[in-house]
């Protein structure tokens, strides 16, 4: 197994595990220094496209943007959300994690669900391709995106898919909205870490899509907390830009040839 990923499990029980995405090279080298892992997440399907779901992010968007973040991520994990309908049966999965994999140099790929992809990531696993495991709300499926672990059904099928992510050989898993104590036991449960986004202080690590943190995206959720304003900064500049220039303040003599 990678060094990386060895790092990352050890850290289970010992420190928090850091996680944002990247969609990008710029974005990928400011946060590279704070995080463990870096997430090429098929959220960019929504959060810099508009679309309504994940659905319709492809294979070559996700390559293309990874190809991006790979330039600016030195440090941390690196790993690449497999887009929907890409990972059908394990054929499928194999020839596209492959190509993920040799066209954007990333360390790993995630994919979404529990008992009905084992099969595929005992393949991907098989074929020394390392798997992260994505639990709770699934976009590329979901009808809803409430939190997951209401009732006694949903709460033991989770518990199961995430004994079973375990045993074909994820190094990893993200809890995506789900009940706290549920949360809670798979982390207890679990002999790899836990990424929770909506999921609670019980898992491993946390992580958040990078727009929401900084406060780009327009749509907000119970689990974001916006660390900053950039669409205030870029406002800001973009206005004071307009004055310099409609005032002939800029370009000066300096700024020109
Ligand atoms: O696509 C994504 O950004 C994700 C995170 C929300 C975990 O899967």
């Amino acid at each position: 197994m990678q060094k990386k990923i060895l790092d990352l499990i050890k850290k289970k029980n010992k420190s928090k595990i850091i996680s944002l995405t990247a969609y990008s090279k710029n974005i990928a080298s400011i946060i590279d220094k704070h995080c463990d892992l870096i997430l090429v997440g098929d959220s960019l399907g929504s959060v810099l496209y508009n679309f309504s779901s994940t659905k319709k992010v492809t294979l070559d968007m996700m390559i293309e943007h990874s190809k991006s973040v790979r330039m600016g991520v030195i440090k941390s994990l690196m790993v690449v959300d497999m887009p929907y309908n890409t990972y059908r049966n394990p054929k499928e999965a194999l020839t596209n994690a492959k190509k993920i994999i040799s066209q954007t140099k990333c360390d790993a790929v995630k994919l979404e669900g529990g008992k009905k992809v084992c099969q595929i990531i005992k393949t991907l696993i098989k074929n020394k391709i390392p798997v992260m495991g994505h639990l709770g709300v699934l976009p590329q499926s979901a009808t809803n995106f409430k939190f997951k672990g209401k009732n006694n059904i949903e709460r033991k099928n989770i518990l199961r898919d995430s004994k079973l992510l375990e045993e074909v050989g994820v190094f990893s898993i993200i809890l995506e909205c789900v009940e706290s104590s549920l949360a809670k036991e798979i982390t207890k449960v679990i002999n790899i870490p836990t990424i929770g986004i909506g999921a609670s202080a019980h898992c491993d690590g946390q992580v958040l899509v990078t727009d929401d943190l900084i406060g780009l995206n327009k749509i907000s959720a119970r689990f974001v907390k916006k660390y900053s304003n950039i669409e205030k900064q870029i406002n800001d500049a973009a206005l004071k830009f307009k004055q310099d220039v409609t005032k002939i303040k800029f370009p000066t003599k300096k700024h020109s040839y």
